[in-house]
């Protein structure tokens, strides 16, 4: 039996649990055709740890942590390990009005940061260090706006997990040794119509919310048959209870461009919690009754990775 203290570090997550900050990045990566490819991208996985500590040294005490995802499709190329047991694509989700698009993406790298130089020196020295191993597919710095706010204008984060229900949510258990520590991540890039959003009346907006926008109140749920509000849609429960997930949505804004959106990412101990959420969004509950949030937010990217534990990733280098 391994020793409970070598145990620990064995399942040790990544930064899974950092809290909201000022700024954060988005950066998916494809994985290049061939060994070689393979090969480096292995390296530079197994040296994640390393990059980081630049980083952070270098940042004095200014916060800064990176987590790294990686999808199915190059799992065993990259890692030439068995995959994790809930790891699959992103599957496509077609409402009768929106759609939930699956969109390519074989790496995530989720930077958490007090500012955003952290960020783009992280991505700088770890492009380079991919080389052409790698290509660009996205990359989307978020901001904090106001008080925790996304740009429909509420707060967005407020039912995530704390203190030990995080860990319970979020992180693999015992029912996949290979991979306990690990979280399943989610990710979609919004884009808002806020010229639409801001035609309706904020009560209108709060009903499609779930939550009161000035004070953050949470509202009734409506009754079975009833249009929900996005929070009823995204309350998960079954005869083990309620299902959380932790979200670390961002804004992101190109101004001139006249783009505004809501980059959303949640870690989950189970993905088919998330896939549930995404359903009753939008297929709707009951169907065709889908989240209204969606008639002002069109999903443009969808993607599933899985944040394996910082040993596994140290490991790729034996
Ligand atoms: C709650 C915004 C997409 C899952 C909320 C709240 C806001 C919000 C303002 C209420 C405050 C809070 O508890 O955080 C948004 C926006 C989205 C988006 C702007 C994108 C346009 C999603 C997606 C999922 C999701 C795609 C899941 C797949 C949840 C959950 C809650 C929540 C689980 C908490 C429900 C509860 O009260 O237990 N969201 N959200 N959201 N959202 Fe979203």
């Amino acid at each position: 039996p391994v020793p409970p203290s070598e145990r620990a570090i064995d399942t040790e997550p990544q930064y899974v649990d950092a809290p909201l900050t000022r700024a954060a990045g988005f950066l998916v990566l494809t994985i290049n055709d061939g060994d070689p490819a393979a090969a480096k991208a292995r390296s530079v996985l197994a040296s994640t740890e390393d990059l980081i500590k630049d980083i952070q040294i270098r940042a004095d005490r200014q916060f800064f942590t990176a987590n790294v995802g990686i999808g199915q499709r190059v799992w065993e190329r990259a890692t030439g390990k068995p995959q994790p047991a809930e790891l699959r694509p992103f599957k496509e989700i077609k409402g009768q009005t929106h759609t939930a698009v699956a969109t390519p993406g074989d790496l995530l790298y989720h930077l958490r940061a007090d500012s955003m130089d952290l960020i783009v020196e992280f991505e700088k020295l770890l492009l380079e260090a991919f080389g052409d191993a790698v290509t660009g597919v996205d990359d989307v710095a978020g901001f904090r706006y106001f008080d925790g706010r996304d740009l429909l204008e509420f707060i967005d984060g407020t039912a995530n997990p704390i203190g030990l229900s995080l860990p319970a949510a979020t992180l693999v258990g015992e029912e996949d040794p290979d991979y306990t520590g690990g979280s399943y991540v989610v990710i979609q890039k919004y884009l808002h119509n806020l010229a639409g959003w801001r035609e309706q009346k904020t009560e209108e907006q709060e009903n499609i919310i779930g939550r009161t926008k000035f004070d953050n109140v949470e509202l009734p749920d409506a009754g079975a048959d009833q249009q929900k509000s996005h929070k009823t849609l995204c309350t998960i429960t079954d005869e083990n209870g309620e299902h959380d997930i932790l979200r670390d949505n961002m804004p992101f804004a190109v101004p001139g461009r006249g783009e505004y959106g809501t980059y959303f990412i949640g870690y989950s101990r189970h993905l088919w919690v998330t896939e549930k959420m995404l359903e009753r969004m939008f297929i709707g509950d009951p169907p065709p009754l889908h989240d209204k949030i969606l008639d002002f937010s069109k999903a443009v990217t969808g993607v599933t990775f899985f944040v394996p534990a910082r040993q596994f990733l140290a490991d790729l280098d034996d």
